[in-house]
């Protein structure tokens, strides 16, 4: 473990008469934090943070957040440069890599997605299994873990020189089981990939092509759906990355550590807050309602509403992906045409919110989620696939994590304490015995 120290520092702690000193560590970009791993063995107490939002799991060196200033770099790199100049296939090689990659690099990367995006030929029969009303996203973290099954060299445990194929493998074929799934829910034949498309491209042909027609490639088009990519293509420890990080931790394999990501990220309060927000949107234009009752409602806790797409654990500043995604948002609507009454409802919800002391006291902004289901309904892709775009973006991060977690030394297998407040020492009663109905 590496810390950019100036000078040593420590904390101290008193406990029950005694002086226990804690040292300081300190990150790069100057984040601090206490090194409690030896508290429990000199003082018998864990610390106890309901929720992690004061623990630091890891070192990492892939992702920094700044979340009161509202800044998101990839391996140091500032997120607006990169939406700008970059695509989503450089950017993976930057996070699971660690360096933006020479052109020589790059082909070599985009050659190994190429070579390894088609599924083994038998994955074809698990689709059939599922209903066709299946979540995407129940589909997407089977067929992850389904595909380990046709490498066997996959469940060896991490080796650095299969690793390069094993990555290339995963972030190709999860937008091939991606779009094989999207078939399926539609009854429609399943489209091959085409290696002369590159990622998001092909992506779209294999969802929207026909058999007897190709479908028409927009520029602007794969370009706002690679933007989307990149900018999820890592967040640090968030809910999915950690559970990444938790199953890597037991030496399970990347497609098994993946798949667990999948489920991470399917819930509403994460990956799934995407799709979250487009129907309420969609409720909120359905009754008319031109937002006022939806805040209001959002503000009542006993509501059970919440407004979709703001708010995040670290930023409590506009969410810079928010920023670069809304602005994508009106160029792309602008260049397809469209004129979509949703996005009216969310700048809407925008300008009211941040104007209302509930929020700006809480310090709730847009995030990632409050922009991209408009962009993704642009394009075409259906509300159920919306987490399914996001967990093919993060994928990189995922990886990347992962290989972290390989690849240290110092791995220990992840392993929370807790506090018991169950019964107390209970016998067993035989059941005749019993009591109660
Ligand atoms: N609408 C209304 N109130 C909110 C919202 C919201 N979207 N978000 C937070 N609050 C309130 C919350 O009720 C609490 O109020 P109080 O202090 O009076 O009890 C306060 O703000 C702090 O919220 P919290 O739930 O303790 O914050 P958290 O850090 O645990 O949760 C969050 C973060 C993202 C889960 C939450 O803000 C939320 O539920 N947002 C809506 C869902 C969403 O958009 N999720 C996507 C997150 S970004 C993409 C990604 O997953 O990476």
């Amino acid at each position: 473990m590496e810390t950019s120290n100036t000078a040593p520092r420590t904390a101290r702690l008193e406990l029950d008469g005694k002086t226990y000193e804690l040292p300081v560590v300190v990150g790069t970009e100057n984040e601090r934090g206490i090194d409690i791993s030896s508290l429990r063995s000199q003082t018998g107490h864990i610390t106890m943070d309901d929720g992690y939002g004061n623990t630091g799991s890891c070192y990492s060196k892939i992702t920094f957040i700044d979340g009161e200033k509202g800044i998101l770099r990839y391996r140091g790199i500032p997120i607006e440069e990169l939406a700008e100049k970059s695509s989503f296939i450089e950017v993976a090689h930057l996070i699971i890599y660690g360096q933006l990659p020479s052109s020589k690099q790059l082909q070599r990367f985009s050659d190994l997605l190429t070579r390894n995006e088609m599924l083994h030929e038998d994955m074809k029969f698990h689709f059939e299994g599922f209903p066709s009303n299946a979540h995407p996203m129940a589909i997407l973290s089977s067929m992850i873990n389904a595909t380990a099954c046709f490498y066997p060299e996959t469940l060896e445990p991490y080796d650095a020189s299969t690793f390069e194929v094993e990555a290339a493998r995963l972030l190709s074929q999860v937008r091939t089981i991606a779009a094989f799934s999207y078939r399926k829910s539609r009854g429609l034949p399943i489209i091959y990939p085409k290696p002369a498309y590159k990622y998001s491209a092909n992506l779209l042909h294999m969802m929207f092509s026909e058999p007897y027609q190709e479908f028409e490639l927009i520029p602007e088009v794969v370009r706002a759906l690679d933007l989307i990519f990149l900018l999820h293509a890592d967040h640090e420890q968030n809910c999915s990355t950690s559970t990444v990080r938790m199953v890597a931790s037991s030496r399970a394999n990347l497609f098994a550590s993946a798949a667990a990501g999948v489920c991470g990220l399917w819930g509403p309060l994460h990956g799934g807050a995407n799709q979250a927000v487009l129907e309420m949107l969609q409720a909120i234009h359905k009754e008319g309602d031109d937002g006022s009752k939806f805040i209001a409602a959002a503000k009542d806790k006993k509501s059970g509403k919440r407004l979709m797409g703001f708010g995040h654990r670290v930023y409590k500043n506009y969410d810079p992906r928010a920023k670069i995604i809304k602005r994508q948002c009106d160029e792309l609507l602008a260049k397809l045409n469209i004129n979509d009454p949703l996005l009216d409802i969310a700048k809407r919800l925008e300008t009211v919110a941040l104007q209302d002391s509930y929020f700006v006291e809480r310090k709730l902004y847009p995030n990632v989620d409050f922009y991209s289901g408009i962009i993704l309904r642009a394009l075409g892709i259906p509300i159920e696939m919306f987490t399914v775009m996001f967990a093919i973006g993060r994928m990189p991060g995922w990886i990347a994590n992962y290989r972290e977690i390989a690849e240290s030394v110092e791995n220990r297998i992840y392993r929370p304490r807790q506090i018991y407040i169950g019964p107390p020492l209970n016998h067993y009663i035989p059941v005749k015995e019993r009591t109660g109905q």
